[in-house]
Formats: C-alpha cells, sequence, structure tokens
C-alpha cells in the first residue's frame, strides 16, 4: 500500500514536470529504430577526455552544465532544465586513446534567441546544424557495457536494413532521466546519417 502511494506520487510528479525538449521531425519508424531530423539550434556545452562514459557524464560535465542553468552565467538567470541531456563520442581520440565525450544540455526555446554566456570557460553555446539521426531506445541504468551493446545492435539494425551515409565512427549517448529517476528511464544511441548536399 505505502510503495503504491510512493510510486503514485512520483509519477503525478513526472507528469507534471513536462520538461521541454527540442522539436525534430520523425523521418521513419522502423521496428527497432527511429530516423529523425533535428533542426539545427544552440546547446550548452563541454568536452572532457576519458576511459570511462560513466566517470566523465555522471558527475563532472553534468555538473559543470547544471551550474551553467542555475545561475552561473553571465545574466545570472536560472534556466529550466530540459531533455535529454545528448553526449557524442569520439572513441579513442586522446592521447592517451581516452575517450572524448562532449556533453550538451538543450537551450529551452526561450533563450534560444540570446543564451546567456556560461561563466565557466569550459562551457560554450554550441551552435548545433540540423542533425540527422538513426536512434535506438533502450531502457534503465545505463552502464558503459550497456552503451556499447546498444551501439552495436543500432549499427547491424541499420547494415541489415541497408541504410546508407551512416557514420559509425562516432555517436552520441542519450538520457531522458535525472539521476534520481529510478523506474522507467529512457536511453538512446544515436549515429549520425551525412547529408549530401
Ligand atoms: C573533443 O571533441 C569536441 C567536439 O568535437 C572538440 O570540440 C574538442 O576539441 C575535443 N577535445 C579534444 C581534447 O580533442
Amino acid at each position: 500500500m505505502r510503495t503504491f502511494t510512493a510510486l503514485s506520487v512520483f509519477l503525478a510528479c513526472q507528469l507534471a514536470l513536462a520538461i521541454e525538449m527540442p522539436p525534430y521531425d520523425l523521418v521513419n519508424s522502423a521496428e527497432t529504430y527511429e530516423e529523425r531530423v533535428y533542426p539545427a539550434r544552440k546547446w550548452a556545452t563541454t568536452s572532457h577526455l576519458s576511459i570511462s562514459h560513466h566517470e566523465a557524464t555522471s558527475n563532472i560535465m553534468f555538473g559543470k552544465l547544471f551550474n551553467y542553468i542555475d545561475g552561473h552565467n553571465d545574466a545570472g538567470i536560472k534556466i529550466d532544465m530540459t531533455a535529454p541531456v545528448t553526449t557524442l563520442v569520439i572513441p579513442g581520440e586522446g592521447p592517451n586513446c581516452e575517450n572524448n565525450f562532449t556533453m550538451s544540455f538543450y537551450v529551452p526555446a526561450a533563450h534560444q534567441d540570446n543564451p546567456p554566456t556560461p561563466t565557466n570557460p569550459d562551457l560554450y553555446i554550441e551552435e548545433r546544424p540540423e542533425l540527422h539521426v538513426f536512434s535506438r531506445r533502450f531502457h534503465g541504468f545505463a552502464s558503459d557495457e550497456d552503451w556499447i551493446v546498444n551501439a552495436a545492435q543500432l549499427h547491424d539494425d541499420l547494415v541489415a536494413a541497408g541504410e546508407e551515409g551512416v557514420d559509425y565512427q562516432t555517436y552520441y549517448t542519450v538520457g531522458y532521466d535525472s539521476p534520481f529517476v529510478i523506474i522507467g528511464r529512457n536511453n538512446e544511441v544515436w549515429f549520425m546519417k551525412n547529408d549530401m548536399n
């Protein structure tokens, strides 16, 4: 009974929050993945070299980005949290073969035209161009291994489906929930499609 009450409160809170997300066009919905196009938008961004996805993303970069929206910016204002949090992974790019992780928070629509400048020099406002992606969704707390297993599965599914022009050298890990959410967590891995212009 008590568990049920706690769960009801929890779900109600989740629904009430209605976190803002970047717009996208759904190009195709396949059995195990979606193809989407995200229009050009600004994101608050920081990078970190590390062997471990978990180490880089869970504290270091998330903390810096969270401080930015919590008022560590030249306007001294609080900015609403958005979802998802995206992390571009460039495997083995560091001098000692560390992975290069680049984590970003989507800048809410209200601040897109004129986002406050981060006071921390490790952060910058990224003018992200239109992004064409293939996305695979999975659930639960994602470990370093979960990200790799799901990226490999998405790769295999895209190859089997004959999708062309996909960049398999880098990928995005994408999280939709704060670290406090324990039920129904949503994660995605994205590969980028190179659009031939
Ligand atoms: C990591 O990748 C980001 C995004 O491509 C880039 O801006 C940054 O310079 C890279 N960092 C290093 C140390 O290579």
